[in-house]
């Protein structure tokens, strides 16, 4: 048979229609190990449109979809969707919450990228906005409202760049932080997350944090563009919230004036990312706002990396999840916090194309944004994490930083010849709510969305810095409950820490913020057993202490100081002077 078929040369023609059929079938399958993109010695274009025509119209798809790790069924489905992102909401931990295994976490979703065709590296995204705060036992910084009251760009450029160490220690590489927002209203259970209501400082502030964030294989995220932290009380679209999730009433001079110029200063400092704020502008979804998110940011301040969307922020658009897909990308959002169904998205993706909805190019122009975010936070040319990296996860070298974050957070808001306290008073009684709580210390987002109340993450409270710091003839009288029995003697002063419990975002809107009625009760407990008296607030903003403060000896707003609360009694004691001033407006 064979012979017969070379004779009549059907054999060399059937030869070249396999030949030729394999290779344009296999066009999308074979890719040569030296291809453009993978040469990390061209430039980001060169390498950026190399890989964009390489790929199929289901893998650009997969570029423009964030998702939530659980919502993975099969991690073969990050091959087969082409899925570009992945990110740990707030508590997104690993079932055994450890830095190694953060890292096998992440790394076996990388290994599944990898695995796919083009092997383009996934972005994997937390919200480590005051260190790596989901991991247990990463160096937990100030909030950054409590960097705010430092003002120091050297600091937060240093938190900056230890968390990027800590969390690409994790294979992490996305960071949706800093928060350039800036806060009007501070009932807002946001207020904690920005720096300051003053926009030079969020400016200034921002800009140090990202360059010190983005020097290490890690991507930030300027959020959440634009006039988040301006939103009306009482218009929230959310039944559970107050004011997060609301609505922005501003005129454009405002909102250029305040809220635009920290954005701006990002994209100076080579943000790669912005992501849109779950609001509303005027009575316009911010996600849907294509003179904002197009024609201000991208063509005017000439942003060049990514638009991302905020959790379920495009389903606010519309009931019909197809049209709000459809009207977010048309508007300038390039990628979808979807967060969970990437499948339908995927269709309706499909849908959009195929009908014209959305077009090809739109389709390559976001493509291509988080291309060149991949290749310029340099994904393509990164090492496999060593294990040694995971030691500097709560290193004493980082937590000596998070300690002079806290030092220099500190506000003093009253003192009448009490402070600095005496390291050898004979007698000292501690008390409140905050005393001997690193969860209060530490806030929202941290271990879990809306923080952990209590010590289950490692650190110092305020109680362990005090008595770290008085000599050894000290007698520290502490009672968790903050009440003493009746005495004739009393103590030569009385601290007690007291302030909020934890929460995050809308779950923080609080029309009053103010101190609970047990912690004025044990105000009053140890004022009557001490001859001074000193307040400490742990609170993510301020709160209204005007009934009481002038009974008050002493007041120091500490904020949400993080882990290393031995870094109040530093000041607190004399060694370090109070340099805090505050970042936004608190009437006494
Ligand atoms: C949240 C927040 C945003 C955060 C994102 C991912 O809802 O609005 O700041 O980065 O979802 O956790």
């Amino acid at each position: 048979m064979n012979i017969i078929l070379l004779r009549r040369g059907i054999l060399p023609v059937a030869f070249i229609i396999v030949i030729t059929g394999l290779f344009f079938s296999m066009r999308h399958i074979a890719i040569p190990f030296h291809a453009l993109y993978r040469d990390a010695s061209l430039t980001i274009d060169v390498r950026v449109e190399d890989l964009l025509s390489r790929m199929t119209t289901n893998e650009k798809i997969g570029q423009l979809a964030l998702v939530e790790k659980n919502s993975i069924t099969d991690t073969s489905d990050i091959s087969s969707y082409g899925i570009g992102a992945l990110l740990s909401g707030g508590g997104g931990n690993p079932i055994q919450n450890t830095p190694k295994t953060w890292l096998a976490m992440v790394n076996d979703f990388q290994h599944a990228a990898q695995n796919s065709r083009l092997s383009i590296p996934l972005l994997y995204g937390v919200d480590a906005i005051h260190g790596h705060s989901n991991v247990l036992g990463a160096t937990i910084f100030p909030h950054a409202l409590g960097l705010g009251a430092t003002k120091d760009t050297d600091l937060v450029r240093r938190i900056g760049e230890i968390t990027a160490q800590e969390i690409s220690a994790t294979g992490v590489n996305w960071n949706f932080s800093p928060t350039v927002d800036v806060v009007d209203d501070t009932r807002w259970g946001r207020t904690y997350e920005t720096f300051s209501s003053n926009p030079i400082i969020v400016s200034e502030l921002s800009v140090a944090y990202l360059t010190g964030l983005q020097s290490e294989f890690v991507m930030g995220t300027a959020k959440h563009y634009l006039g988040t932290g301006a939103m009306a009380w009482g218009s929230s679209t959310n039944p559970d919230f107050k004011i997060d999730q609301g609505a922005t009433l501003l005129d454009e001079t405002t909102m250029r004036a305040t809220h635009l110029p920290p954005f701006a200063a990002a994209i100076d400092a080579g943000v790669n990312s912005i992501m849109v704020g779950h609001i509303s502008w005027n009575g316009v979804e911010l996600s849907a706002n294509h003179y904002l998110l197009t024609d201000v940011l991208k063509n005017e301040l000439g942003f060049d990396g990514f638009v991302v969307s905020d959790w379920n922020g495009v389903d606010e658009i519309s009931s019909d999840k197809y049209l709000a897909m459809v009207t977010a990308i048309n508007a300038g959002v390039d990628m979808i916090m979807l967060p969970f169904d990437y499948k339908t998205f995927t269709t309706h993706m499909k849908r959009a194309l195929d009908s014209g909805a959305i077009s090809r190019e739109r389709l390559d122009d976001a493509t291509r944004r988080i291309l060149r975010a991949k290749f310029s936070t340099g994904l393509f040319d990164t090492e496999p994490v060593e294990d040694e990296e995971l030691l500097t996860i709560g290193s004493p070298k980082h937590r000596t930083v998070a300690r002079e974050a806290v030092r220099k957070s500190m506000v003093l808001l009253k003192d009448v010849n009490t402070l600095p306290l005496n390291k050898n008073f004979s007698h000292i009684v501690v008390a409140g709510s905050s005393a001997n709580n690193l969860g209060r210390q530490s806030g929202g987002w941290t271990i879990e969305w809306q923080g952990v109340d209590g010590n289950w993450i490692p650190g110092t409270t305020i109680l362990d810095g005090i008595k770290n710091a008085v000599s050894e003839n000290t007698k520290i009288e502490y009672s968790d409950t903050g009440f003493f029995s009746a005495r004739n003697e009393r103590a030569d002063i009385g601290i007690v820490i007291v302030g909020e419990a934890p929460y995050a975002e809308g779950a923080g809107d609080n029309e009053h913020p103010e101190l609970s009625t047990e912690d004025l009760q044990i105000i009053k407990n140890v004022k009557a057993i001490s001859k001074k008296t000193v307040i400490i607030i742990v609170s993510g903003r301020p709160l209204d202490i005007r009934p009481y403060v002038d009974s008050w000896d002493a007041v120091i707003a500490a904020w949400l100081p993080g882990s290393e609360g031995n870094g109040i009694a530093d000041v607190l004691f004399g060694d370090y002077l109070f340099t805090g001033t505050l970042p936004v407006n608190w009437p006494l």
